[in-house]
């Protein structure tokens, strides 16, 4: 299988070299409806990119973190905050070493083309990550993509299946919301879908009953 999406190198080059083709110059105006509806708690934003997005929730009042390995990305994202007058808190680090620092710090977590960048082999460690950095409560905000891909090509993007996130969330978390957005852009129309998941109580203090 292919590793290679899973060093900063390789997404490093594609934004140095103009090929960050996923990268929409803007914020997703699926976030964009959902923030209007927020206006307080702490968001963080997993593989941000140039976090456009970042802008948007930190404007609504939110206390904003965003994470990429890519050093190019995390600068344009610092970058448009300072011209958009917001602070954010921006860490240029691999998300797999996110929880340590940060269990139970969220109250949101923001999923757009993350989880199709990574090695697929990966996707039970990063639903853990994602699971331990939220707090209880908490919810995992996500446009699943690409749906319409086949499981057998190689990625990144890697494919995503509805009934895969499902299974993958299906234990410790409520899907709260799931819907093909009207807002999804043009060129991801029916390829992406949003699911919320709910992060449950941990049932560690039951062990007889989990
Ligand atoms: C396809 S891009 C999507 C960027 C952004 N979400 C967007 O929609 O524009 C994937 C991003 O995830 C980052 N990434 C991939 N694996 C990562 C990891 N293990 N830790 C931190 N960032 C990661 C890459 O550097 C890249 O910026």
């Amino acid at each position: 299988m292919n590793k290679t999406g899973d060093v900063p190198q390789f997404w490093e080059e594609k934004y140095q070299s103009g090929k960050a083709y996923w990268d929409l110059g803007g914020p997703t105006p699926v976030f964009e409806e959902l923030a209007a509806g927020l206006n307080n708690g702490r968001v963080c934003i997993i593989g941000s990119g140039r976090g456009y997005d970042a802008i948007v929730f930190a404007k609504r009042g939110l206390e904003v973190t965003i994470v990429d390995f890519a050093p190019s990305a995390i600068e344009a994202a610092e970058r448009e905050a300072r011209k958009a007058g917001v602070t954010i808190i921006a860490r240029q680090m691999d998300l797999f070493y996110l929880p340590g620092e940060y269990s139970d710090e969220f109250d949101y977590v923001i999923e757009q083309t993350c989880f199709c960048a990574i090695d697929p082999g990966r996707r039970r460690e990063y639903e853990n990550v994602v699971w331990r950095i939220l707090k209880t409560g908490g919810k995992l905000i996500g446009l699943w993509f690409p749906i319409d891909k086949n499981h057998s090509s190689e990625g990144p993007p890697w494919s995503v299946s509805v009934a895969e996130i499902k299974r993958l969330f299906g234990k410790r978390w409520e899907l709260e919301r799931e819907e093909f957005p009207e807002l999804s852009i043009k060129p991801r129309k029916g390829r992406e879908k949003l699911m919320i998941f709910r992060k449950l109580p941990s049932l560690d203090h039951f062990p007889d009953w989990s």
